[in-house]
């Protein structure tokens, strides 16, 4: 059975308010990212779309409360986030750094329940067995992480993630990782739980394609330092299909639409051959 939790609407929203964050002090200061603001809506999905080095871990990690920003703050709902919240998950791009080797799938999974008030044994259980059931592991638990496929692994990441019930989860390129057809597979875990457990979901990735393929909207980062070029709205019909949605001509458009955002520079500054 699936228990869909009713959240008042906005208390899961999440928001960046003029961001910005300077790596380094002095001569060695770097200005990574120059005021982001954006809101991700209660409930909607949001992929952030930009190149490498572009300033998305670190965006993220202000926004998990992980790192402060050297300017603006970030809000979940009315609260602002000055640490981890409750409420939040994360998925991290490294699987194989982020589960416990000497734990087995389902100690791995009931880690982040550990602990919390009012949670017997019992409850715990049940809570991490329907989770890897959600990303199609019901049989693994008593398996170990490196007994699996980098794909499966990252399925029990998510299945963390979900087992704690975030109102708000947040991804940093989850399927950057794995081959070709796991990421497709990963794709529509991503809309199958979204769907299940209707939670916020904000998800990094460089990859123009998945983040059409996954969002309501698209925030586009670019520029030095990085800022929201455009957030570009995702109207494709749900249930979305690998080969139907992506051979829509409104997908087509789209991904160009974004691939040219990213690819032309922000005003003033085009870069100057040897004068960086
Ligand atoms: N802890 C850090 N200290 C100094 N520089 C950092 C740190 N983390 C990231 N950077 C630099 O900030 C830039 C953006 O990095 P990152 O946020 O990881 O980008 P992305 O996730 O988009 O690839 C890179 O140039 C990176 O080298
Ligand atoms: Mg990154």
């Amino acid at each position: 059975m699936t228990t869909v939790k009713t959240t008042p609407v906005h208390a899961s929203s999440l928001s960046a308010v003029g961001i910005s964050k300077t790596y380094g002090t002095g001569a060695a200061a770097r200005e990574i990212l120059g005021n982001v603001t954006f809101e991700v809506q209660s409930q909607e999905t949001v992929c952030i779309v930009g190149p490498s080095g572009a300033g998305k871990t670190t965006l993220l990690r202000c926004l998990a409360g992980l790192m402060p920003p050297t300017a603006g703050a970030v809000y979940l709902g009315k609260d602002e986030v000055v640490a981890p919240p409750q409420r939040l998950a994360v998925v991290f791009q490294d699987y194989s750094r982020s589960l416990m080797p000497w734990l087995t799938v389902a100690e791995n999974v009931s880690l982040p329940l550990r602990g919390r008030p009012g949670l017997s044994k019992t409850n715990r259980a049940t809570k991490v067995q329907a989770a890897l059931e959600s990303v199609g592991l019901s049989n693994a638990g008593t398996q170990y992480p490196w007994q699996l496929s980098g794909g499966m692994q990252q399925r029990v990441a998510i299945a963390r993630a979900l087992a704690y019930e975030p109102d708000v989860l947040l991804m940093d390129e989850p399927f950057a990782s794995v081959d070709a057809q796991t990421r497709s597979d990963l794709e529509d875990l991503t809309h199958t739980i979204k769907a299940k457990y209707g939670m916020t979901i904000l998800l990094v990735t460089h990859d123009i394609e998945e983040s059409v393929y996954l969002a309501d909207r698209v925030i586009v980062l670019s520029g030095t330092p990085t800022s929201v070029t455009e957030i570009v709205p995702v109207n494709l019909a749900y249930p979305r299909d690998q080969v139907s949605t992506k051979s829509t001509r409104e997908f087509a458009e789209l991904r160009a639409h974004i691939l040219k955002l990213i690819r032309r520079p922000a005003a003033g500054q085009e870069a100057e051959p040897g004068h960086d």
